[in-house]
């Protein structure tokens, strides 16, 4: 028997199936200002995926990055490419971006103050026509936060808590894909906050959606999600599974209340620099 057959190929294992790939982007506002710095990531189908960060590390210009938004803001990717179930998004209207399923959940929650919470959610479905399946997802939505449903007056006086949540409903109006979460606990009471992550987490088991999610809160990012991204000055300084980062002696310390105010670089962390030897 010659040594080709006894050595049977390896199994026809399927790659990963990444619904979202950024790939080594380069983005830059007003022409001059260079943010991210060669950023790359990936986001499995039907996974929770966290992006982690101090403030200005990139994380609200990697998410406009991916749903075209960037443009509105003077901001351009100059290298690098992002692709969506294998499709280039580079240089793709918003709009455009979000008929081929991507949603953003904007920092700051975003809504119409002077229109309702159903005028707000029939906004999330502006791409849509089928006006009967429009109701049935306002009802789905109203069942995932049925405190909306009691609010009739203007959304701009809903609490935080509810605006936030009308974000998300307003998202799921556009039947999305992927849903990029900018900061979803910013400002909400740590009860709240728990509501919100709980039904972030019944959005991806019941209705199969992906979501990227960027967080100051990485103890709650890395409890919903199963894998989870650091970054630092426009770049991934550190990956890995959600489990593992959460158990990292760098990221406890940094981001888990660790030891005291006195907050390091990450940079400077005992495990980056090993990283670092390694790449
Ligand atoms: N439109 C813009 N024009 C110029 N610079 C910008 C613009 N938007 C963001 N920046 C700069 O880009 C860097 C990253 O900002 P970004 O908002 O992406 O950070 P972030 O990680 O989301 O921070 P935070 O946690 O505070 O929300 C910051 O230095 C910021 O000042
Ligand atoms: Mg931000």
């Amino acid at each position: 028997m010659s040594q080709a057959l006894a050595t049977p190929p390896p199994a026809a294992r399927p790659a990963e199936d990444l619904l979202l790939e950024v790939n080594n982007i380069e983005v830059v506002y007003s022409d001059v200002i260079l943010v991210l710095r060669g950023l790359s990531l990936a986001v499995p189908r039907g996974k929770i995926v966290a992006l982690l960060g101090a403030n200005g590390a990139g994380k609200s210009t990697t998410l406009k990055a991916i749903s075209g938004l960037l443009k509105s803001e003077d901001g351009e990717i100059t290298r690098g490419d992002i692709r969506f179930a294998g499709e280039r998004l580079n240089g793709v209207e918003a709009h455009q971006i979000v008929r081929r399923g991507i949603f953003q959940v904007m920092e700051g929650r975003r809504i119409v103050s002077d229109m309702t919470c159903l005028e707000n959610l029939r906004l999330g479905a502006f791409t849509r026509s089928d006006s009967a399946e429009i109701r049935r997802d306002i009802e789905m939505v109203y069942g995932y936060f049925p405190r909306l449903k009691e609010r009739t007056g203007l959304a701009g006086y809903l609490s935080g808590g509810e605006q936030q949540m009308l974000a998300i409903g307003r998202a799921l109006m556009a039947r999305p894909k992927l849903i990029l979460m900018d900061e979803p606990s910013m400002g909400l009471s740590p009860l709240l906050v728990k509501e919100v992550f709980g039904i972030i987490r019944q959005l991806n088991a019941d209705l199969g959606i992906t979501i990227l999610l960027v967080e100051q809160n990485a103890r709650m990012a890395l409890s919903v999600a199963s894998h989870g991204y650091v970054m630092e000055q426009g770049k991934v300084v550190l990956d890995g599974s959600a489990e593992d980062l959460a158990n990292n002696e760098d990221v406890k310390e940094f981001y888990l209340g660790g030891h005291g105010a006195e907050r390091k670089s990450f940079r400077n962390l005992k495990s980056y620099k090993r990283r670092k030897r390694w790449l």
